[in-house]
């Protein structure tokens, strides 16, 4: 589902377009694609604004020309996957913990692409996957602690094959956050939470979305569609 959702969405890029590279394992189908089309010279003066570390590697590995995101005034179109999506196309991101810089490149884009597969499709936001906040080291428990007077419960999120917690691009720390009953008010849940000093970013991403193309299995064979925004 991830692969053909990633091939749907380099149809969308043009030759000359300045484009947001995603991060996560769709994303990085979508960088795979893209640098065959590029190799196949179907897509011409391509320029990449990566999102992370992950998906700056991945070009540099595929010879993908990179370009620094602050040299950049625009960006032609992001192409970026997602942990949860709602009708409204709201969305939660930064399960790799990368949603600062990927806030950073969907809000500097003419158009944000959203990738996933029908898994991350939900009615509410927040209900089971909990919300990444980006917080400085030393602050994580001050702002666990705001957040559970908030009635949001967290966790410090932690390292695979590295004792402790996971440490971000940039030298930060995850608090994965479960509201009770989910975030029904994303927007004002966006500002309250990046209003707690030490926060410096979360994962919801409001009112970013132009389109979302989703991979899901019809009859044993797998198809892409877009729905509608509702709302
Ligand atoms: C990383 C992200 C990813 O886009 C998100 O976690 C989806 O990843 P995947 O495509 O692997 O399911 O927000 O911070």
């Amino acid at each position: 589902m991830k692969k053909i959702v990633a091939d749907a969405a380099i149809k969308e890029v043009q030759s000359d377009m300045i484009l947001g590279l995603g991060s996560g394992s769709t994303a990085a189908l979508m960088i795979r694609s893209l640098a065959d089309e590029i190799r196949a010279g179907t897509l011409q003066n391509i320029r990449g604004v990566a999102t992370s570390f992950q998906s700056e590697v991945l070009a540099l590995e595929l010879d993908i020309p990179l370009i620094d995101l602050a040299s950049v005034s625009q960006i032609d179109l992001a192409i970026d996957g997602a942990d949860e999506v709602d009708p409204g196309f709201q969305l939660i991101k930064g399960g790799g913990a990368c949603h600062v810089r990927e806030k950073l490149v969907a809000s500097k884009a003419n158009k944000l692409l959203i990738v996933v597969d029908e898994t991350k499709l939900v009615q509410n936001l927040n209900l089971s996957f909990p919300l990444p906040v980006e917080v400085l080291p030393n602050a994580w428990k001050q702002v666990q602690d705001t957040i559970s007077e908030m009635n949001g419960s967290s966790n410090l999120r932690m390292a695979n094959k590295k004792a402790g917690p996971i440490v971000t691009d940039h030298g930060n720390l995850i608090l994965d956050v479960l509201f009770k009953d989910g975030i029904k008010d994303p927007k004002y849940i966006e500002k309250s939470i990046n209003n707690i000093p030490g926060v410096l970013e979360n994962g919801l991403f409001v009112d970013l979305t132009d389109k979302v193309l989703v991979g899901k299995i019809q009859n044993s064979v797998p198809v892409v569609y877009s729905p509608s925004k509702v709302g």
